[in-house]
């Protein structure tokens, strides 16, 4: 028996079956080696287009290519077993058609093995969740701030400030649920709205900057480990990553400079 065969990984209908039950754990990974430690605590990993920005230093998502999602797909896959593992679609790889989203979707899942594709925008694609799901791919849906509608929306703004905006986003919460998605993320939404849609709709909502009351939470992985300078202010940061790093690097510096670094006789004992 291969080694795959013996994987069981948590469902697409588990995930589902979380709707106003235990809080569903979430973080993004983009390598194996994280992922493999992810995967002993969360229900599902994403390997989320932030990638673009977090590791290959991007100014928005705006720029990431299909390929490098699924190349970081397929490593997140490979170091886990128990997650559900969950693609982004990169921005231009869905929107023209529901046609040209399938492609690319069937894409994502037959060169990575992920069980699952993301996708931003509520209403306006629910036609395309609904295409997906019908032809067998589970889809997360993911409304609110979207940053790949970064460029029209002037920033990574909170969505919902003015109540007024507050009926457009929740016909988006009900569009994409009833399409079929299967979760949605809530992104950077004012709390109130987000617990709102989380009692209105039948899915799970997954809040990052939105409400304790979503059905789960995810953040990016190098913002909780404190990696990068500069976090959203939602972020609880859980650890101290970036000058751990630095002071590891600084002392093998010095060691290198002061000829302090093992030779050979040392290392191959
Ligand atoms: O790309 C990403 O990491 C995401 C999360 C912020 C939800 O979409």
């Amino acid at each position: 028996m291969s080694k795959q065969a013996k994987i069981r990984r948590t469902t697409v209908p588990q995930i589902a079956g979380r709707k106003g039950g235990e809080p569903i754990v979430s973080l993004t990974s983009y390598h194996a080696h994280t992922a493999a430690i992810v995967d002993k605590y969360a229900d599902f990993i994403l390997v989320g287009d932030s990638l673009g920005m977090v590791m290959h230093g991007m100014e928005s998502t705006v720029g990431v290519p299909l390929d490098l999602m699924i190349m970081h797909g397929k490593a997140v896959v490979r170091g886990t077993e128990s997650a559900l593992v969950v693609v982004d679609m990169p921005f231009g790889t869905y929107e023209e058609s529901p046609g040209v989203a399938f492609r690319n979707a069937a894409k994502i899942m037959k060169e990575t093995q992920c069980g699952a594709v993301k996708l931003e925008g509520g209403k306006r694609m629910a036609e395309t969740i609904h295409f997906l799901v019908d032809r067998g791919i589970p889809v997360m849906a993911h409304i609110g701030l979207t940053p790949q509608s970064s460029n029209v929306m002037g920033g990574f703004k909170t969505q919902g400030r003015d109540e007024d905006g507050w009926a457009a986003i929740e016909e988006d919460a009900r569009a994409v649920a009833e399409a079929g998605a299967f979760a949605v993320v809530l992104e950077g939404m004012v709390e109130p709205l987000a617990a709102k849609i989380t009692k209105q709709i039948a899915i799970p909502t997954i809040g990052i900057g939105a409400s304790a009351e979503c059905d789960g939470q995810i953040l990016v992985l190098e913002d909780m480990l404190g990696l990068n300078e500069w976090t959203p202010k939602f972020v609880k940061v859980y650890g101290d990553l970036g000058p751990a790093i630095e002071k590891s690097v600084k002392t093998y510096a010095e060691e290198v400079k002061s000829r302090a670094f093992p030779g050979e006789d040392q290392v191959y004992k």
